[in-house]
């Protein structure tokens, strides 16, 4: 647990409050929020939330809570809507969404629907917090979504458990997320899992033997994920020649590059998200190294190809479904997003989907809306049908799902592989 005090008072020390948006089901997409340090005075009062991509809303309409009817169930979600892991919260809320206005239509659940308040923590840990206490203090939601960062989930989580409000984080792997306590849950495969499914493809698919390493050591995912990879990757015979770290924001990897030049690898592992990943593939081939790339989940944003260019072509990473999946749950869903959003759902999308669907069905199971019995349906999930696979919530609250592996292939993802639980 020392992992997930550390980054929870990371946390807690940033109390300034951001302006944070609330969006909700029909209305235009939340955006660009003004972050504590650039211009807008940091304030503890009442944040000024702005509906839509540009037009402020009236004071008098400001709070979200004022609006919460006994008749509709209110669900918070908080992500990374702008900053450089900006698709990964745009992503989750545009499935989040389309599963709302699918329940909604059908009825809702217990002949309520569903309202959803989204605030943009900027991929700042500080803010995931902020978020998650305003979600549950002021806006009085029945349970959290979110985020998809590890160590933004931790943050916010903590927030959650104190609380007692169910939080599902969709997509965070690193084991220590829901080690917070039985409040959070998550509908994804964790790090352990991932850093197996990396370091197994290597060696079994690609029959390669040597590997360096390049993770970022600011982020709970990318740490973990590097060591999982390496514990994997050392057990199946494979021999790591060099580990580097860099600082999620750094632009200029030639130092690790060359590091890693000298020792010649087969394939370097760089479990970061993808606008580092993106320009560490542009530097690894500015260098001259023909080594494979390879990384996780934290890769999967159409930005890795725009950032990547012609140097991630041909890289793998894990993932949590492609949408090449010819199962019909996969199939109905890239339709469905495609119709609302003209745009291929990714893995984000199709998680975000999952778990807000989960919610309402742990909420068709639970004795009350209290913290306590949602928690308790959530964590009794058994076999629910998920895009990303059949979700079991375990006695870790986790779920025990396949991996793919994609392969990036005329400036996108294709489907390479799928690799099942140990
Ligand atoms: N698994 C990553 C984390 O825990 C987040 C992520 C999931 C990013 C899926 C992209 C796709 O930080």
């Amino acid at each position: 647990m020392n992992r997930v005090r550390a980054f929870a008072a990371c946390a807690i020390i940033g109390l300034s409050l951001a302006i944070i948006l609330p969006g909700c089901d029909n209305s235009p997409q939340a955006s660009a929020a003004t972050s504590p340090g650039s211009g807008s005075s940091p304030t503890n009062s009442v944040p000024n939330p702005t509906a839509g991509t540009t037009t402020p809303t009236d004071a008098s309409a400001n709070s979200p809570a004022t609006e919460t009817s006994a008749d509709e169930y209110v669900v918070g979600h908080y992500a990374s809507m702008t900053g450089s892991e900006a698709t990964f919260g745009k992503s989750t809320d545009d499935g989040i969404k389309l599963a709302i206005e699918e329940i909604n239509a059908a009825g809702g659940v217990k002949g309520k629907k569903f309202r959803l308040i989204t605030y943009d923590d900027q991929g700042k840990g500080q803010e995931a917090a902020t978020a998650v206490t305003r979600l549950i203090t002021r806006d009085k939601v029945v349970a959290v979504l979110g985020e998809v960062a590890s160590s933004r989930s931790i943050a916010g989580g903590q927030v959650a458990q104190q609380n007692g409000v169910p939080m599902i984080t969709p997509s965070s792997t690193n084991a220590s997320v829901t080690e917070i306590g039985d409040m959070i849950s998550r509908v994804c495969f964790i790090d352990p899992f991932q850093g197996f499914v990396c370091a197994k493809f290597v060696r079994d698919n690609l029959k390669l033997s040597t590997a360096a390493t390049l993770y970022d050591r600011t982020q709970a995912y990318s740490a973990g994920l590097n060591d999982d990879f390496k514990k994997a990757f050392t057990e199946l015979g494979g021999k790591i020649v060099t580990e580097q770290a860099y600082a999620g924001g750094d632009a200029d990897f030639s130092a690790q590059l060359t590091n890693i030049r000298d020792k010649n690898p087969d394939v370097i592992f760089i479990p970061g998200y993808y606008t580092e990943a993106g320009n560490i593939a542009m530097q690894v081939r500015k260098l001259g190294l023909k080594s494979v790339l390879i990384g996780g989940d934290g890769w999967d944003s159409a930005k890795l190809a725009e950032i990547g260019g012609q140097a991630i072509e041909g890289a793998y990473y894990s993932n949590h479904y492609s949408d090449e999946e010819q199962r019909p749950a996969v199939q109905d869903f890239v339709k469905k997003y495609k119709e609302k959003y003209g745009a291929v759902p990714d893995g984000l999308a199709a998680l975000g989907y999952d778990a807000m669907r989960l919610l309402a069905d742990a909420m068709t199971r639970a004795k009350s809306t209290s913290g306590k019995d949602l928690a308790e349906a959530i964590n009794s999930t058994k076999d629910f049908a998920g895009v990303t696979g059949v979700i079991t919530i375990d006695a870790e609250r986790n779920a025990r799902k396949p991996a793919v592996i994609l392969k990036m292939q005329g400036g996108r993802p294709r489907y390479a592989a799928t690799i099942q639980p140990k």
